[in-house]
């Protein structure tokens, strides 16, 4: 679990506290594999917010989940750049691919890697120029440990 104090002393290297909500929410994430509810009045507090602006900022933000995920998750970018390159079928065809596994397939907004899309992510890990033997693999393949 996130103490704490290594919220606080994230926050007091931002100048402005009310920066550092964004950069607080990923390292809770990161840390967890989501923001647990048991936090929330916690943030708020700390950032001088209401527990509604804060869910507000938690479900704008799709990344920021209130459950750790349960498996795999394999997020496609569904931002312009890979839409051109044929995300949309990819997409499909990955939710086809995870059926029956523990991968989740999930939409991403672009992973700044346009050039070399289409592009993804899995389990965090970018891949980019993707087929659907490709996705096949990633989705199929034991998760490095
Ligand atoms: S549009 Fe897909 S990585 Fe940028």
């Amino acid at each position: 679990m996130v103490d704490i104090s290594e919220i606080r002393t994230l926050v007091n290297t931002y100048e402005d506290r009310q920066t550092a909500l964004l950069p607080v929410l990923h390292y809770i994430q990161d840390k967890e594999g989501c923001i647990p509810t048991g936090m929330t009045i916690l943030l708020a507090d700390l950032f001088n917010i209401t527990q509604a602006e804060l869910k507000g900022v938690l479900s704008f933000y799709h990344d920021f989940k209130d459950q750790p995920p349960t498996g795999r998750v394999f997020r496609m970018c569904r931002a312009e750049a890979c839409q051109a390159r044929g995300s949309e079928a990819l997409a499909a065809q990955a939710q086809e691919i995870a059926k029956g596994t523990d991968t989740a397939v999930e939409a991403v907004y672009c992973l700044g890697l346009c050039a070399s899309g289409p592009a993804a992510d899995i389990d965090g890990k970018p891949v980019a120029r993707l087929t659907a033997e490709k996705i096949a693999q990633l989705i199929l393949q034991e998760p490095a440990s």
